[in-house]
């Protein structure tokens, strides 16, 4: 009988050693440069040794900059340290991409506490019972992390938080707090003044890497990822260049070292050099972007939609305000916040209001999907004027299946 055709694969040449661990996806066993960090968020949790309730915590910082890979790493020690201690804590983590309303971010607590029943389909009330139930019957000390908080709808926000801060009201032993983190700047804002001093009453600021610190977390990865030797000092530096340049970022930093690992493998290559980098880029700088589309909150995500579709449908609005530089990408605001309108009416969601979608609109400049500028007099007064950065037909691909599941 012929050989398995899979042999093929395990005898093919390969820069890496075990490419899993170049992956975002793999969280390393030493974090560096987040030592202060890992000290403060242990700090504010440690009460709960003593069965008390921990602070609850704010965590903010730009993509990249390892605030879910340092909260899972200490969520995960104090795990490990409670059951060895038989303390009464538990800790959860949930990426509010997937949650994101109150009734499913309890439902799917409720799940956990209670695995052998179903809960689909219960009312709120009932939930909410059984959540208070269970940690008033066992005396549980509950941490809940709540990543991407700015991804649960925004008129539940308050809500949600004050409901899970509240429980503590009607506990006797044991308590709930939570670890909500977020990379979306604006987002505190948005949050009522009571909301926002229970939230943050600890609040941490994790900053970008420098060039230095990303070498340094590549070559830390390089070592278990890669076979001795191949990637050369050439390609760290311009991994951690680029990702230092654009945001500090050490996913996009590791992302480009494993594609550049790819493109060497791809062409026989037995060294990745700063050429493979350079030529890994552009496919990471498109893999970023879509991470970012996705992990936008619905609002943001429905006037960059808006946005995109007006700029491929251009109306002649150059001929009527006479823009000097006859530049057919370039929109109005208030074309888009019309635009932005019907679309909430299609897709069931709530429109805000003109002051809002304005912020909205700052929102996606920094993230750096648009660039705005004021029209001169004679253009409608003095209006915003909005240029779409990437390509608008990306965005529409990526944001329909979204907004139509
Ligand atoms: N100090 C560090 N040492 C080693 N690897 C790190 C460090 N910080 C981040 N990383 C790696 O960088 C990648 C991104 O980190 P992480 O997911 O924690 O970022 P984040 O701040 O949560 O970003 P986002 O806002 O996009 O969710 C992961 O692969 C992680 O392992
Ligand atoms: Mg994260």
């Amino acid at each position: 009988m012929a050989e398995n055709i899979f042999y093929n694969f395990l005898n093919e040449k390969s820069v890496f050693t075990d490419k899993s661990k170049i992956s975002p996806h793999y969280a390393p066993d030493k974090l560096p440069f987040r030592d202060e960090q890992i000290k403060d968020l242990s700090l504010w949790l440690s009460p709960i040794l003593k069965k008390a309730k921990p602070h609850n915590i704010f965590i903010y910082g730009k993509v990249g900059t390892g605030k879910t890979t340092v909260v899972r790493h200490v969520i995960s020690q104090l795990e490990k340290f409670g059951k060895d201690q038989h303390l009464p804590l538990m800790t959860v983590y949930l990426n509010c991409r997937n949650y994101q309303t109150k009734y499913t971010i309890l439902v799917y607590c409720v799940q956990l506490f209670y695995p052998e029943q179903n809960f689909f389909g219960y009312s709120r009330s009932f939930i909410y019972d059984k959540f208070l139930t269970y940690i008033k019957e066992n005396k549980i000390n509950f941490v809940l992390v709540l990543d991407e908080i700015d991804k649960v709808k925004e008129k539940e926000i308050d809500d949600l938080i004050y409901t899970l801060t509240r429980t503590n009201d009607e506990l006797n032993g044991g308590s709930v707090s939570i670890i909500c983190i977020s990379n979306n700047i604006f987002f505190k804002n948005n949050l009522d003044s009571r909301t926002k001093s229970t939230l943050c009453e600890q609040e941490a600021v994790y900053p970008p890497y420098n060039a230095d610190e990303l070498r340094a977390i590549l070559s830390q990865r390089i070592d278990i990822a890669f076979k001795k030797g191949v990637v050369r000092d050439s390609a760290i530096n311009a991994a951690a260049a680029i990702a230092a340049k654009e945001s500090g970022d050490a996913r996009r930093a590791v992302m480009l070292l494993l594609r550049a690992g790819e493109i060497a493998d791809l062409n026989n290559l037995s060294q990745v050099t700063d050429k493979e980098v350079y030529e890994a880029k552009e496919k990471v700088e498109q893999e970023v972007m879509k991470g970012m589309l996705l992990t936008l909150p619905v609002q943001l995500q429905l006037v960059l939609y808006a946005i995109a579709e007006s700029s491929l449908k251009p109306k002649g609005i150059l001929a009527i305000s006479g823009i000097e530089t006859a530049d057919s990408n370039v929109l109005y605001s208030g074309e888009i916040y019309d635009k932005y309108c019907s679309l909430c009416e299609k897709y069931s969601e709530k429109g805000v209001s003109i002051r809002w979608f304005r912020e909205y609109i700052t929102e996606l400049e920094t993230y750096g999907f648009i660039s705005t500028t004021i029209s001169g007099k004679g253009v409608k007064g003095n209006t915003t004027l909005i240029r779409l950065g990437v390509d608008p037909q990306g965005i529409i691909e990526l944001l329909k299946p979204e907004f139509e599941s």
